[in-house]
């Protein structure tokens, strides 16, 4: 572990072929945890190596090797959060550290490289970097039928269960929804519409009334849970009004087993045609003050959790594999290196899945923030303080079915953020048309 002042630090976890893809991260995270005061405060120079192929896993065919390209998201995060510091994440593929040239390559690049973020040494000997390009609508997407079989993590509440309802109405599909909440009757006699304060207020009333002793706590969590239960329901009744199916099972996703069998029961005889990932939760602190336990919790519900959704589905060759990523993992945000760096890993991932099966549609959308969801009123007013508009529920619903029905392919990674007249270009159903805010990383 390094020393909390130092001049130049190199992380070297994303290099290491023997750790698994959490504690590459963990490891690496804590190296930034140990430098962050000092970095902040007097700057310094901070190189995170990572090996993706030298392209960023642009090229990656091996889901399990992409899925330490979350690096570069800490690095990007990091950059942020230490303006006085220089901050980047060179990639640089496979090499042998007894190979001279190798080793030399990356000491240039470490020495004299410039100050570009995102930097990769690619195996042909050129230094690439990302780009975003402008990605046009193809009008030849996913042709959704009657019947067909769709699992979605996350689906059953918030801005996933939205883009479900909507889906309902392409074809008449059988949805499969797994969440964490379990299902709960709504507390007899009471309105189905109260407000999460109105429900407290009505549960303590309840609860005196029954002669009960029933703490603040308790009150919280049993409204939370009764709120949770009836989106969940409702949702499910979007789902049957907009004429298709839809089945909840409350299922902890990083759970493999209970994932799998889950999907087995859903499936029956049938095969699964898409598979739909939008579970996920973010816990924001600086660098400074993450710590592994954050780390774990997000990282594990995007990145284990797709692991079981996948490792249930893969047999079946969906035809489409649709991935709920951010921009925070694009670019970096400043207090979400955890957030950053499970979704960075996760649209790693979808690049490898696209390399692997090419006949498949995999898109990871790097979502901008939404008007809702994880974006509480609190962060709604951050981004507005900076000028940074944010995606109405509608509008991001219809970019994702655009991007399944009318998306190229073949283009794993697709920005989907920008100002409202952007968006509002974006969405306004020209299926062959062409989108002026989405773009594809390149
Ligand atoms: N909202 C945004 O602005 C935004 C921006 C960029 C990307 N995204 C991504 O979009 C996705 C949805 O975001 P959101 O804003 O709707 O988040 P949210 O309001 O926090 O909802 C998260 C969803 O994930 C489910 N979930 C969380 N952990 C789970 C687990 N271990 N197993 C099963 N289900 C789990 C939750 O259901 P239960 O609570 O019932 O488990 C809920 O349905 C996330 O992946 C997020 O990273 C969102």
């Amino acid at each position: 572990m390094p020393s909390p002042q130092v001049d130049l630090l190199v992380v070297t976890a994303g290099a290491a072929p023997a750790l698994d893809g959490l504690d590459v991260h963990r490891q690496a995270l804590r190296c930034a945890t140990i430098v962050a005061p000092a970095m902040t405060e007097q700057g310094g120079r901070c190189i995170f190596l990572q090996n993706t192929g030298g392209d960023f896993g642009h090229g990656m065919t091996d889901p399990a090797q992409a899925e330490i390209g979350g690096i570069a998201a800490l690095a990007k995060t990091a950059s942020h959060e230490w303006p006085k510091a220089l901050v980047r994440a060179i990639d640089i593929g496979a090499g042998d550290p007894g190979d001279e040239a190798f080793v030399s390559r990356i000491a240039k690049e470490i020495l004299f490289g410039g100050d570009l973020v995102e930097l990769g040494l690619s195996p042909t000997g050129g230094r690439v970097t990302t780009k975003l390009e402008t990605a046009p609508y193809s009008g030849k997407g996913i042709v959704l039928a009657d019947g067909d079989l769709v699992v979605v993590s996350g689906g059953a509440r918030s801005i996933t269960a939205a883009v479900v309802c909507r889906l309902a109405q392409e074809a008449k599909l059988r949805f499969l929804l797994l969440g964490r909440s379990e299902v709960a009757d709504w507390p007899e006699g009471l309105p189905r519409d109260l407000s999460l304060q109105e429900l407290r207020s009505a549960l303590v009333a309840r609860a005196r009334e029954a002669g009960e002793d029933i703490s603040i706590k308790e009150v919280s969590a049993r409204a939370d849970h009764l709120l949770a239960a009836r989106e969940v329901s409702e949702t499910i009744s979007r789902i049957r009004e907009a004429g298709s199916e839809a089945v909840y099972r409350a299922v902890d996703i990083t759970d493999t087993g209970k994932v799998d069998e889950a999907i087995r029961a859903f499936r029956g005889s049938g095969r699964i045609a898409g598979l739909i990932h939008g579970a996920g939760v973010n816990m924001d602190k600086l660098i400074k003050d993450k710590t592994e336990d954050q780390l774990r919790r997000v990282y594990t519900t995007k990145i284990d959790g797709f692991k079981a959704l996948w490792s249930a589905v893969e047999a079946d060759r969906p035809a489409f594999v649709s991935l709920f990523s951010s921009i925070a993992g694009r670019f970096g945000n400043p207090g979400q290196s955890d957030y950053a760096i499970a979704n960075e890993a996760l649209s790693r991932i979808a690049w490898s899945l696209q390399n692997r099966y090419p006949d498949m549609r995999v898109t990871a959308i790097d979502w901008g923030g939404w008007l809702g969801g994880m974006v509480t009123d609190a962060v709604r007013r951050q981004f507005e303080d900076r000028g940074v508009p944010l995606i109405p529920i509608e509008m991001g619903v219809e970019a994702f079915v655009l991007e399944l029905i009318a998306g190229q392919g073949g283009t794993p990674e697709i920005v989907f953020a920008g100002t409202p007249e952007v968006m509002l270009a974006a969405s306004n159903k020209q299926r062959d048309g062409h989108s002026p805010s989405k773009s594809a990383v390149a």
